[in-house]
């Protein structure tokens, strides 16, 4: 339940005026206590006795698919169909149960800044807040699952997929993962954290194997998975579509057996990515508890019909194709053959049950009604992109002047709207107010904004003269010009060459911006020093090409649909920037370690194997470590006020430090600092990152406040993995503490002996 204070705050923050919006509305409710997984196995006496009445058909009827987004269901027990939903920033559209797209009126709701703003937000409070709005949303639509959140670690710039994961840095996703999933599940739903597990391009996601060190697993790319288990009790993950170590992560015995049931003691469901399980035998041997899929599991089963996803005819899909999945006809048969295996299949079903029991399907409790398209999943909204766009850099032109008269905006992401985009996370957004929406709403009449786009969005698309020539007219013309570029999602789900930006199943061609932005943005420039540029996208951009003549650059993110008007409130300084980068931008994308260390997209000579040599090497690590200066490094975002730091102590505990410092606001306006705690191990055994972030903290400041910053940094802030003892090691020694406003700008220094 969201306390009457969010209610009311976030009811507040959508009405107010601009000119009014104040320090105290960033603040939200703080999320509820959920016990991690308590409410999963509360019923297993009854989930045992259900277990009994099922025949063995019965079972292997819920370990798979039925029909494109839902699974299982056996009426003569009462037992209902799952139905899931993406995921992971709003609910979906009703896809069908044979994708044929349903049109209803309810298929548009709230859009949600992607994960990547909301990670960079770093404010786990709105974690909950935005976890909230899915699972109210998902009870409105009849969904017991939503398909996100994602967090596989932003290991190289190109992904396309990185808008929909959170971040470089283990220690920043785990502490978002966990309130987003509360959020979700705090509603009676169910939160599904995928992809499981190293999943972190899409150039051949389906069948390249991926070989990560023990120490990079445990270190970088599993944490966040652990707390989404251990922290935040997640009912049902997803595996990835890659194989890892030679087999296919979905059903890879050490991923799902070894470590996620075994060590981390998960006690929910294990689902498949759709269409990622590949062998019977292996899926019921190792924790694949229910089968999901589509065209590409179909094609792969080699039916007549099926065809690679995008290419080929469309199959036709029919309950007896389900009846393919490796978890259908073929499980049962092979269970029939060896009754050893029944034990198997009773655990998935089990799991399945406890999910069913914890989000309201079974046991007499009724789903929650849910809402739609309230004014507060709008606030949320709102919220969660002003705190997440970030100002990257201000020579002072920022935030505009109420006084300017014109202001021409300049570029087509002005106009665009992403909801649709991306692939399995498009929305149908009840509304979406684009960047030159949101400037024209604040405005109002005050002044004039013109709009010229400046290029095209097409494919192949090179920079058009015609079309730089008027942006450069335009731009001479006004004051102040306002550029809103960068990246932007595919087209359209359904025509998949074209999805060459930030859209899964394909990683972006480059860094740069497409479509001869550079040279019209440099066009732009020279007519007008007063330009302000604005990145829409899901990862770095290159910008070194017109860095140095840009006076102010902010980075948007894909900022859902209040974007605009929070991208206006920012510009005139209603609401004071206080988004964090919660990954490095390279100059270059040759200097990203996935690429200058490699292996990306994978082994020379061989597009199906990858090894990870960059290793813990990724984002800040590896700039930080190699001494590599990025363009904007990890937690840079600037803000329109200044924040001193001082009175740093640390005080040792047993394995474990306090940290406590001061900050004040010495600026004139009001603001929130993200204060960031990093510890760099003094002497090592063996090499270690030069600083890794282990603790931080959101403020918000009136001005001339101060505010005491408590932290607590447990063992595990100083602790590395062990290969050789395979196990977490604290090393006796001295540890500098390291307190700043981001990665590169550290204001205090302290060590602890521990
Ligand atoms: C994606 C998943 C998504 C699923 C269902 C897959 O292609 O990788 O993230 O949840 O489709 O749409």
């Amino acid at each position: 339940m969201q306390s009457p204070h969010f209610a009311t705050l976030m009811a507040t923050a959508l009405v107010c005026a601009i000119a009014t919006t104040s320090v105290a509305q960033t603040k939200v409710a703080a999320p509820a206590k959920t016990p991690a997984s308590a409410s999963l196995t509360a019923h297993e006496a009854k989930i045992e006795a259900l277990l009994k009445q099922l025949t063995l058909e019965e079972k292997v009827h819920m370990i798979h698919a039925n029909s494109a987004f839902a699974a299982g269901g056996v009426p003569r027990l009462g037992i209902p169909e799952i139905m899931t939903s993406d995921g992971p920033h709003g609910v979906r559209p009703e896809q069908g149960r044979s994708w044929k797209p349903v049109d209803s009126p309810s298929n548009a709701g709230t859009y949600m800044p992607t994960n990547n703003t909301l990670a960079s937000t770093w404010n786990p409070a709105l974690g909950y807040a935005y976890g909230t709005v899915l699972g109210q949303e998902a009870n409105f639509r009849g969904k017991d699952i939503i398909l996100g959140p994602g967090i596989n670690i932003i290991r190289t710039p190109l992904n396309g997929r990185n808008f929909e994961y959170l971040s470089e840095d283990p220690f920043l996703v785990s502490k978002m993962v966990v309130g987003y999933i509360k959020g979700v599940q705090d509603q009676g739903v169910s939160a599904c954290v995928k992809h499981f597990a190293v999943n972190n391009q899409e150039t051949h996601r389906s069948d390249v194997d991926v070989n990560v060190s023990e120490r990079a697993m445990r270190e970088i790319y599993l944490p966040g998975f652990r707390a989404a288990v251990q922290q935040a009790g997640v009912y049902t993950l997803m595996g990835a579509y890659n194989k890892f170590r030679g087999q296919y992560t979905t059903h890879n015995e050490y991923l799902m057996n070894a470590i996620l049931k075994g060590e981390w003691g998960f006690k929910g469901l294990v689902i498949s990515d759709w269409g990622s399980v590949h062998d019977t035998q292996e899926a019921l041997r190792n924790g694949t508890d229910l089968e999901m899929g589509t065209d590409l599991a179909l094609a792969l089963q080699g039916t007549a019909q099926g065809g690679q996803v995008g290419g080929g005819p469309k199959p036709v899909y029919t309950p007896a194709l389900y009846e393919r999945f490796y978890l259908a006809a073929p499980a049962l048969e092979a269970t029939r053959q060896d009754p050893k295996l029944v034990p198997l299949i009773d655990d998935k079903v089990r799991r399945i049950l406890r999910v069913m029991y914890a989000t309201n399907m079974l046991g007499g409790t009724k789903r929650q009604t849910g809402s739609h398209n309230t004014r507060e999943h709008q606030a949320t909204a709102l919220k969660v992109a002003e705190e997440g766009i970030v100002l990257l850099k201000n020579d002072g032109i920022l935030p505009l002047k109420k006084t300017v008269k014109s202001i021409v905006v300049i570029g087509a992401n002005a106009t665009r709207e992403n909801a649709g985009g991306g692939g399995s996370g498009q929305l149908k957004a009840k509304y979406e107010i684009t960047p030159l929406q949101g400037l024209k709403n604040a405005l109002g009449t005050a002044a004039t904004v013109t709009y010229a786009a400046g290029y095209k969005v097409a494919r192949g698309q090179q920079a058009d003269p015609a079309l730089i020539a008027e942006a450069v007219a335009a731009a001479k013309a006004a004051e102040v010009v306002v550029y809103v570029g960068g990246s932007f999602h595919g087209y359209d789900y359904t025509n998949w060459s074209d999805n060459a930006y930030d859209a899964e199943d394909t990683d972006k061609p480059d860094m740069n911006m497409p479509f001869g932005q550079d040279e019209l943005l440099r066009a732009v420039q020279a007519a007008n020093p007063n330009t302000v540029v604005v990145l829409l996208g899901g990862g770095p951009i290159d910008v070194s090409g017109w860095i140095k003549q840009t006076k102010g650059l902010i980075e948007a993110w894909y900022p859902g649909m209040e974007g605009g008007n929070a991208l206006a409130h920012i510009l005139f300084g209603n609401v004071n920037p206080s988004g964090k980068l919660p990954f490095t931008f390279p100059v270059k994308l040759e200097d990203a370690p996935a690429h200058k260390l490699g292996e990306y997209p994978s082994t020379p000579g061989n597009p199906l194997k990858q090894t990870y040599k960059d290793d813990i090497y990724v984002g800040y690590r590896y700039f930080d470590t190699y001494k590599v200066a990025p363009q904007f490094a990890f937690g840079h975002g600037l803000s329109y006020t200044t924040f001193k730091y001082d009175k740093l102590t640390v005080t040792p505990g047993i394995k474990s430090a306090t940290v406590k410092l001061t900050v004040t606001n010495t600026g004139k306006m009001a603001g929130a600092e993200v204060v960031q705690v990093y510890v760099h191990d003094q002497q090592a055994s063996l090499k270690r990152p030069e600083k890794e972030l282990k603790g931080f903290e959101k403020i918000f400041l009136q001005p001339g406040e101060s505010k005491t910053v408590t932290l607590t940094l447990d063992s595990d802030a100083f602790q590395f993995y062990d290969e050789g003892k395979k196990q977490w090691v604290l090393e006796p020694g001295k540890f500098d503490v390291l307190v700043g406003s981001s990665s590169r700008d550290i204001r205090l220094t302290g060590s602890v002996l521990l």
